[in-house]
């Protein structure tokens, strides 16, 4: 008798088949701001969170909220919103001492340095940004991370009803100027492309709730 017809027969048999195509993120509902993010836990355990509008234009240009939370020793923790260091929105943050969480929106053209991108926009919300002796935590509304590119590059858009991959990046080594929101850094220790399912970070009245955070 044939115990196992294939590898379909091998992932039923392991339970795996209802798992094949799952996300990376899991749902959490942050007490503090009061909104629900798709989750990622990094290694060296670095949080990355988005949680999105319930409806969305169909030109799928819309706001989002990005939550990092990163052990105080880490240099810099970056999150890519296409899911690939190059030609797509990029946020990197950094605690400067322990004075305050810095955003910067940035772009990469090549693999170097990427320059500042004045086509994303970050708000730092108050609630969910604090530094204490272990962690720095960051929550900021993002304007424009989205949709982006042209025509010679190609547009490409965010759908949270799908599944999406963003990327992360991070450094143990601190970034040049910590004051500085332009500083330049240095390349990353680790980078990873997870996959963020979007559905389940869908929030209700999404704009007057994150402006209550501002
Ligand atoms: C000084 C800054 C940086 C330098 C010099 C740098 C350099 C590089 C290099 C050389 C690679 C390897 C390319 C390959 O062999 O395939 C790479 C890959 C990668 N980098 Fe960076 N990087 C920097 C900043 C960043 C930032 C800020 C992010 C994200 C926020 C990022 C995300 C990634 C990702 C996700 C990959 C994997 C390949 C991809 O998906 O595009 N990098 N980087």
């Amino acid at each position: 008798m044939h115990l196992l017809r294939g590898a379909a027969g091998l992932a039923a048999l392991l339970g795996l088949a209802p798992r094949q195509f799952a996300a990376d993120s899991s749902a959490y509902v942050d007490k503090e701001t009061g909104l629900t993010y798709a989750s990622y836990t990094s290694d060296r355990g670095i949080i990355f969170r988005v949680a999105v509008p319930d409806t969305v234009p169909t030109s799928l240009v819309y706001d989002t909220v990005l939550q990092i939370v990163s052990p105080i020793a880490v240099g810099w923790a970056g999150l890519a919103w296409g899911g690939s260091m190059t030609y797509n929105p990029l946020a990197i943050t950094w605690a400067n001492g322990t004075h305050n969480v810095v955003i910067t929106s940035r772009y990469a053209y090549g693999y170097y340095v990427p320059p500042v991108y004045p086509s994303s926009n970050y708000t730092v919300l108050k609630t969910g940004t604090h530094i204490n002796a272990t962690h720095w935590q960051i929550t900021a509304k993002c304007t424009g991370c989205t949709k982006w590119g042209d025509d010679s590059t190609g547009v490409t858009t965010i759908d949270p009803k799908i599944q999406n991959t963003i990327a992360f990046a991070y450094s143990n080594t601190p970034v040049d100027t910590p004051a500085d929101a332009g500083s330049s850094f240095g390349i990353h220790d680790s980078i990873g492309h997870p996959v963020f399912d979007l559905s389940v970070a869908e929030n209700k009245n999404f704009t007057a709730a994150v402006a209550k955070l501002a």
